[in-house]
């Protein structure tokens, strides 16, 4: 038997302006997304923006509804509306922010499993690394690929 550790590198900020110009955008791409969220049971408003490779950014925001799991995180409705409007394009980044009343919380909004999961597939299917942006009020993480979110990726297909 051998003990094993896993070690995971990101960058901490604590500011967006800290951020280099594209993330910085992203980032406020992800904080605009969050008016678009629809969020009366959970009141917890969350924005994502992804970014493509040919520097599109597609926005979306979590989507609730009475019949629980029928609602959708907002990265899913970034990616999914991304996967599917520009089906040739791989994603190459991922800012997310949430709230209460549309208000940035202090900690960094961080993606639930099955998201991690969906961004785990885009990454494959992109063929690129995907760096993904946790955004809080003055306290920003930035994870360069999926694996360091999701680490033993499941990637059987
Ligand atoms: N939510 C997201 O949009 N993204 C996540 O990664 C975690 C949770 C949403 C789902 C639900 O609408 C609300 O936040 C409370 O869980």
């Amino acid at each position: 038997m051998s003990e094993k550790e896993i070690n995971i590198r990101f960058h901490e900020y604590s500011s967006l302006d800290e951020l280099d110009k594209a993330d910085r955008e992203l980032a406020e791409a992800a904080i605009d997304a969050m008016k678009g969220s629809y969020a009366p049971y959970s009141h917890f408003n969350v924005g994502a923006a992804v970014r493509l490779s040919n520097g599109v950014i597609v926005k979306g925001a979590n989507q609730e509804n009475a019949a629980f799991p029928s609602g959708l995180c907002a990265e899913r409705t970034a990616m999914f509306s991304a996967g599917a409007t520009w089906p040739d394009k791989a994603m190459v980044s991922l800012a997310l922010a949430g709230g209460v009343m549309g208000r940035l919380a202090k900690s960094p909004a961080t993606p639930c499993g099955a998201c991690r999961q969906v961004m785990a597939q885009y990454q494959t299917k992109g063929g690129h690394p995907i760096s993904i942006i946790m955004i809080g009020d003055g306290r920003i993480w930035k994870f360069d690929r999926v694996d360091d979110i999701l680490p033993l990726i499941f990637d059987s297909i």
